[in-house]
């Protein structure tokens, strides 16, 4: 008897780690998943959709991913599209054989859960119709439909993409697809979807050859191995649908949260989690954002950290660390652990602003507030900067003493180690700094 008690506690204490973004998104969540991947089993994508761009770097290949976890060039790591992502099939067959000339073949380590939602061709046209009806509050979406195939989620109106194999998909297909052209035609919106539509059922058909699973049970058969996982975020936590700058935000809980609803975990498997911020802040698309610099500082930035969208390619909006922003985020998420990623775009600059606080109305804040506006004024402080290339650093004892100082300042306003350093977007470009 209390051997059967010990191995069920044994079990229970089989856990999954985390990996997200603290700020914006772009954080480099990609590169590091890629870099803690050897210590995994499995890699799993739980929110978002073909609106992230995760982009890798090794042995001279650059490579973005959208909708595919970040672990897929390790070989025998499984990856799973777990569900609550949502799934455009055009975008996902595209990035399955844009691997192909890497010798990637991900038929046999690629599972996608069936009760993943399918971003239909017309959620992409309603994703453009809604945006230009918001005329200049735009959101500055992706435009990948992301936000109308949850919207259909919640309304269960969604197709999920296990019922490809149903013999009446094409059906209920008709029957979202005419709902959507009645929306389309009160906006008076006529952009042609036909030609997607005719690659997007050829890309279901070519899908159906991949290995569909049942997230919640394969992740509860896979906690009672000694398998381990890692669930790789998308997006950052500030453009979390509750608890982002609503409503700039994308249409998915990007926080910890979404970890259980999105794989089907429970809250108490969830481990360590590690969030990822950079050394200062960028914001791609419309939306408040305090600490965004008009100016050569951020320009120097965007010039310096190449601050171009991984899937839009516009330029990122850049700006100084915002501490109250990311002490928000640490706690929502529950981080145990930070990732700095980018700090070699920061050499060069005598020093280095950290905003600690919000004025506004000339009252001080130290918290984000309901109404994240832009008449919010940051309350900088200023650090040494370093003038140093760090980008060959590899260990803590090469780096500026500056950095260190940094760092330790980060670790002690948000109470959470510095795990890791990045200094280049290479994956040999990551230092342990504990
Ligand atoms: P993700 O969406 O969080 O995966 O991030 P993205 O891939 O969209 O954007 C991060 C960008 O910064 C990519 O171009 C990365 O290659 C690059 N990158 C990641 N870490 C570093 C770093 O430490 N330094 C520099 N200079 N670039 C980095
Ligand atoms: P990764 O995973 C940065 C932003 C868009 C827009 C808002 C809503 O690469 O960090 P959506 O397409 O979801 O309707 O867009 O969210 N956005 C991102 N910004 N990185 C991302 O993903 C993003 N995904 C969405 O620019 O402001
Ligand atoms: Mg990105």
């Amino acid at each position: 008897m209390a051997l059967v008690k010990n191995v069920k506690i044994k079990q229970m204490n089989r856990k999954i780690d985390v990996l997200l973004g603290l700020q914006w998104g772009d954080e480099g969540k990609g590169k590091i998943v890629d870099v803690l991947t050897p210590e995994y089993d499995i890699i799993a994508r739980f929110q978002g959709g073909p609106n992230a761009g995760h982009t890798l770097e090794f042995n001279n290949i650059k490579h973005v991913l959208h909708t595919i976890p970040s672990g897929i060039f390790h070989a025998n790591k499984i990856n799973v599209i777990g569900n609550g992502v949502v799934i455009d099939p055009v975008i996902l067959k595209r990035e399955i054989l844009a691997l192909s000339k890497y010798n990637i073949e991900p038929s046999a380590n690629l599972f996608i859960s069936k009760k993943a939602h399918l971003i239909m061709p017309t959620h992409r046209t309603l994703d453009a119709a809604y945006e230009s009806f918001k005329k200049d509050k735009k959101i500055g979406s992706t435009l990948k439909g992301i936000g109308p195939a949850y919207t259909d989620k919640v309304a269960r109106l969604g197709l999920r993409i296990g019922e490809i194999f149903s013999e009446d998909f094409k059906q209920k297909y008709n029957i979202t697809k005419d709902h959507h052209d009645k929306i389309l035609a009160g906006y008076n919106y006529t952009e042609s979807y036909q030609e997607y539509e005719s690659e997007w059922f050829e890309a279901i058909e070519f899908l159906k050859g991949f290995l569909f699973i049942d997230s919640e049970k394969f992740f509860a058969d896979v906690l009672k191995t000694n398998k381990k996982i890692l669930a790789e975020g998308a997006q950052g936590a500030l453009l979390d649908i509750d608890f982002g700058s609503y409503p700039f935000v994308t249409s998915s809980n990007t926080t910890t949260a979404g970890v259980c609803t999105g794989l089907g975990v429970a809250p108490s498997r969830i481990n360590e989690v590690y969030g990822i911020c950079k050394a200062y802040c960028t914001r791609v698309g419309s939306g408040p954002f305090p600490t965004e610099l008009n100016d050569e500082i951020g320009q120097t930035m965007r010039d310096n950290g190449n601050e171009y969208g991984s899937t839009t390619g516009r330029p990122r909006r850049c700006g100084w660390l915002d501490m109250v922003a990311l002490k928000y985020s640490v706690n929502l998420n529950g981080v145990t652990k930070l990732i700095i990623t980018k700090a070699d775009v920061l050499s060069g600059f005598d020093t280095i602003k950290v905003a600690m606080n919000y004025k506004i109305d000339n009252a001080l804040i130290d918290y984000v507030p309901f109404e994240m506006n832009n008449d919010i004024i940051p309350d900088y402080i200023e650090l040494p900067g370093w003038n140093q290339d760090i980008s060959n650093c590899k260990s803590k004892i090469d780096l500026p003493e500056e950095l260190i100082n940094y760092l330790s300042f980060i670790e002690k306003e948000t109470g959470v180690p510095v795990e890791y350093l990045s200094v280049g977007p290479d994956r040999t470009q990551t230092i342990k700094t504990k």
